[in-house]
């Protein structure tokens, strides 16, 4: 779309000495509406022509008067400021088309080239309950993924599993002793669970179960059949779980390669960093020092031989980079593993491996509740099929309530779109080192900053676009230019930043940037909506023009909404 922040750099530059983007740079959105909608300080050139920067801002804006382009209205001198008011009509127009003719597509860029972007995100630990922080990762992984493929990225989506690891011979030796297929079959992580918990409750009787599982764990790692073989059911049985979660909330992989694949891969580390003379022996381990980054020393091998969490992550950059030639290697994983990730990245760097800055470790905070609102089953642990469950219940009775003539089945569906809408958008609405706290009062606020309350207008533009019988592909015929109100402008401004705020979302790995413009979008609708008459707007062509405007509308909300993961429904 046509770039006004470019096009004004471009009017100031020829008058100055400075390069384009250095205007382009200093150029700001004035902090009231009534000073305009760009304005350039003139502070900076105050140096180069020794004149007050009101001086230069007058001559600036004279020269530009003389031969003003058709998309501005005017410029204004106020204090050192040049500001600059769009013509809002050419504006409605320009944005309005590039929204109809490129509907599913607006927002959406080739700036990726696509080049291989990396995003590893959910990475859950096999046998272990699926817990509400490894949503974080996975819903917030998910969400930037989309976000660089509508930037024209290749994104490769990597599910990191903890599959690997000493608990494996304790699972290994519990299942044969207390095992129940049936049990497994239909609940596998609970039943697995239970076994595991058992192992550890009896060791104090029977303390010889210990080596045995060692000596298990030792066997899988030799790759022996019958340890190898339960290994992989436990994996299979796993995974079989995480999918339902994953379908249900409709995420998606394309490599499950797990921390196992990669410990087969550590001879190759070794050699490395070997080659580069970087290993030192310390209390029988082989370590990679880090001192000159003020980490500690990294562990490649233990004492027995043995691989540690690092060194196969270690050996997964080395697969990534041969296997896809990644531009970059993002790690959707919590702040606690900051550390972890400074050492792996570390090691690379030392050994002057040649993509040690294009890895990059996107973290997040933590989850918490409010009091009383989660009665916590086992232990601590909340796992997150019961959040969705509540939530969607919770979801289905506000639906109910509100829509008596909604059938039954259509309840369902709805609860079920909206519910989820809910957490997802709770995980994705502030910046991520932010920590999370749900308060189902907060999240499920038809009025609020939540999922429904976006979903809702979504489907509040629908209707009106239905009453109307509203036709979206005759829109040469509609005359934008009508839409010259405050608070039309303002939506339109709204939607010509979108596309803005998606690169930004994108380097800064914060979809949350996104989603509150999508919000303000929403917000500003509504007001419109309270404030201007649509469906009765007597002028033929102005009703038109503001149908065309409530549908630009529901076209970016949507957008935005099926980045973050969420479908938006016709009606709620
Ligand atoms: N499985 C780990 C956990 O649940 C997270 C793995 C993160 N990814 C990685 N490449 N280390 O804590």
């Amino acid at each position: 779309m046509f770039d006004f922040r470019l096009a004004i750099a471009e009017m100031i530059v020829n008058q100055t000495e400075l390069e384009i983007s250095e205007i382009s740079a200093l150029i700001e959105i004035p902090p009231k509406e009534d000073m305009g909608d760009y304005a350039f300080p003139c502070f900076r050139l105050a140096k180069e022509f020794k004149k007050k920067p009101a001086l230069i801002a007058s001559e600036i804006s004279e020269k530009i008067n003389r031969t003003m382009p058709e998309w501005l209205e005017q410029t204004k001198v106020i204090g050192p400021y040049l500001n600059f008011y769009l013509n809002r009509g050419y504006y409605a127009s320009l944005v309005l088309k590039t929204i109809f003719s490129e509907l599913d597509d607006y927002g959406k860029s080739e700036i990726g080239q696509q080049r291989n972007v990396i995003v590893e995100y959910s990475s859950p630990n096999i046998a272990k309950p699926f817990h509400v922080g490894h949503a974080y990762t996975t819903i917030l992984g998910q969400a930037i993924g989309n976000i660089y493929d509508a930037l024209g990225f290749n994104t490769i989506r990597m599910n990191h599993l903890g599959d690997y690891g000493t608990q494996f011979g304790k699972l290994i030796i519990a299942w044969r002793l207390w095992g129940d297929e049936a049990a497994l079959a239909k609940e596998p992580i609970a039943e697995l669970t239970r076994v595991y918990v058992k192992f550890h409750s009896v060791l104090e009787d029977q303390p010889e179960l210990e080596d045995q599982a060692r000596e298990a764990f030792k066997r899988l790692e030799n790759k022996e059949p019958a340890e190898v073989e339960l290994w992989q059911k436990f994996r299979d049985y796993s995974l079989l779980e995480f999918n339902r979660l994953y379908d249900r909330l409709e995420i998606n992989f394309d490599n499950y390669n797990g921390e196992s694949f990669y410990s087969d891969l550590i001879p190759e580390v070794v050699e490395m960093l070997e080659t580069k003379n970087l290993l030192q022996e310390s209390r029988g381990a082989q370590v990679v020092d880090l001192e000159e980054f003020n980490l500690n020393p990294c562990i490649i091998l233990k004492s027995d031989g043995t691989t540690i969490y690092a060194s196969r992550d270690i050996a997964a950059i080395l697969y990534r980079d041969r296997t896809y030639d990644y531009y970059k290697n993002i790690y959707v994983v919590g702040l606690p593993q900051t550390n972890h990730f400074q050492q792996v990245f570390a090691v690379l760097k030392k050994a002057g491996f040649a993509k040690a800055d294009q890895n990059i470790h996107v973290g997040f905070g933590s989850v918490k509740f409010k009091d009383g609102d989660f009665s916590t089953r086992k232990g601590n642990i909340i796992l997150l099929e019961d959040l969705l469950d509540q939530s969607v219940a919770k979801t289905k009775d506000i639906i109910t309530k509100n829509n008596p003539d909604m059938s039954k089945p259509e309840i369902e569906q709805t609860a079920e779109a909206v519910g989820l809408a809910a957490v997802k958008y709770t995980y994705l609405k502030n910046g991520r080192e932010h920590d999370i706290m749900f308060d189902w009062e907060e999240i499920l606020d038809f009025e609020g900053d939540t999922a429904p309350y976006l979903m809702y207008t979504y489907a509040r533009a629908r209707s009106i676009l239905q009453k109307a019988n509203f036709n979206c592909v005759e829109f040469n015929n509609f005359d934008f230019t009508l839409l010259t109100e405050d608070d039309e402008f303002g939506l339109i401004k709204n939607m010509y930043q979108y596309p803005e705020v998606l690169i930004q979302a994108a380097e800064e790995f914060e979809p949350s940037i996104m989603l509150r413009k999508i919000s303000q979008l929403a917000r500003n609708f509504n007001r419109f909506y309270h404030n201007t008459p649509i469906l009765k707007t007597e002028d033929i062509n102005l009703r038109q023009a503001r149908l065309a405007l409530v549908f630009a509308v529901s076209v970016v909300i949507k957008n935005g909404l099926i980045l973050a993961g969420i479908d938006p429904v016709e009606r709620m």
